[in-house]
């Protein structure tokens, strides 16, 4: 299933490290061949020998073998690798990769690889929700590692929270399915909306919505990912643009993202529509701040905004893929199969203000993917990046 792929397994000091040797076994059983990079202390936890007789090589840790002076080049292995994954990754060598302190040569290979890098944190509770570690974090992630979320129970502290490493089974199938699909997308070109659109009353204020973009930019990571050419029309957010082939256009109210979408879509292979649209603007947008000093009450008139979704619906050929969303809060089903249905849409991801950890703003979601077909796939609480990739496996692949 991975012969002929390359993988990097970083491991740094931490008690995870166990876990590693199951992850190695589950690479180097499925036809890999990998090669195991050390931090010094990570050899404080686990045997070189142990990973060296695994992977049928000699594992790096330092930039030169000692006794014969012979020099590891972290650019020959970053530029091997087809993959580069850290488990487990500690705070520190998070915090390094996060800042470019390239001081040994696990993080040096980091800087150097063009290939894609997964990293599984383990840390004690309080290591993991400190502003600063969750800073790094969002500093790998922007930079394009594919952070791949510790577990909540029983740490090596006897304390209970979010901390431990995932299991070796679940970080090798998430690289593995990666490998296995990273170009299936190439040559396809896909339109995903973003983020919330602003229609502004006067120069100050707007009508608006709380969404942040991060499941519509997750999206578009997940089919980046896949090796499809994507075109991200956003609303206003503050977040960076998904690493790959992603063409950005930023627009802040709704007509300027139907005519941003319908000026790509004709050349595309499927759309995703996760914007959240404000469905009606200001006929007026004042010139002036309104003074409230001067008005007690004031009536502002609103009109429909176009529904992007049902008209691209309407331009769609009989090749082209269109999936939704649906934010409901009650008859959450039903509204939504109405919406695929009056909007020409293929799928239809439904997903629930009422529930906690799903919708606006938060890092997860839970989604209902309705088919036009009627079938249904649950997709249980977990990141937005999983979800994602889960949406675009289910609807392109
Ligand atoms: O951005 P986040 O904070 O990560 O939050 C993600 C999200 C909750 C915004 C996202 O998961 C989501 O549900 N997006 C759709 C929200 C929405 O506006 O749903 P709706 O039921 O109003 O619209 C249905 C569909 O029609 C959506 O695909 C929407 O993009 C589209 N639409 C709606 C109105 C309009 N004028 N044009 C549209 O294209």
């Amino acid at each position: 299933m991975l012969k002929g792929k390359h993988i990097v397994l970083g491991i740094t000091g931490g008690i995870a490290a166990y876990k590693s040797v199951m992850l190695l076994r589950l690479f180097v059983k499925a036809g890999a061949e990998v090669q195991v990079v050390m931090t010094p202390s990570a050899k404080e936890f686990i045997t070189p020998v142990t990973l060296s007789s695994l992977s049928g090589k000699p594992v790096i840790s330092e930039f030169f073998t000692a006794n014969t002076g012979e020099w590891h080049s972290h650019v020959d292995l970053g530029l091997w690798a087809d993959a580069m994954v850290i488990a487990p990754l500690t705070a520190s060598t998070m915090g390094k990769m996060a800042s470019g302190v390239a001081d040994n040569m696990l993080v040096t290979s980091y800087l150097s690889t063009r290939a894609k890098v997964f990293a599984a944190p383990a840390m004690d509770l309080d290591m993991w929700r400190h502003p600063s570690s969750q800073r790094n974090l969002s500093v790998l992630r922007s930079d394009g590692v594919e952070i791949i979320e510790p577990e909540a129970g029983e740490l090596a502290s006897g304390l209970v929270g979010k901390g431990r490493m995932e299991e070796p089974e679940v970080i090798f199938s998430r690289v593995s399915s990666w490998l296995t699909k990273k170009d299936v997308l190439k040559g396809k070109r896909y339109l995903v909306t973003a983020g919330p659109t602003y229609e502004n009353i006067d120069p100050v204020r707007f009508i608006g919505n709380h969404s942040s973009g991060k499941m519509g930019f997750a999206i578009a990571s997940a089919l980046a990912s896949f090796g499809a050419e994507v075109h991200l029309v956003s609303g206003p957010v503050s977040l960076p643009t998904p690493s790959g082939n992603v063409v950005r256009t930023d627009v802040v109210n709704a007509r300027e993202m139907l005519t941003a979408s319908e000026a790509v879509f004709q050349s595309c292979d499927g759309a995703v529509f996760c914007a959240a649209v404000a469905d009606y603007a200001p006929v007026v947008c004042e010139e002036r701040k309104i003074k409230r000093e001067k008005l007690d009450r004031i009536t502002l008139e609103l009109v429909k905004n176009p529904d992007i979704s049902a008209t691209i619906g309407m331009m769609k050929s009989s090749g082209q893929r269109l999936v939704g969303f649906a934010l409901e809060t009650d008859n959450e089903f039903d509204n939504a199969v109405g919406k695929m249905q009056r909007k020409g849409l293929d799928w239809i991801a439904l997903n629930s203000l009422r529930e906690a950890g799903a919708g606006f703003r938060t890092d997860t979601n839970r989604v209902t993917l309705i088919s036009a077909q009627g079938a249904v796939t649950e997709i249980p609480l977990m990141s937005k990046t999983e979800v994602a990739r889960r949406i675009v496996e289910e609807c392109f692949l």
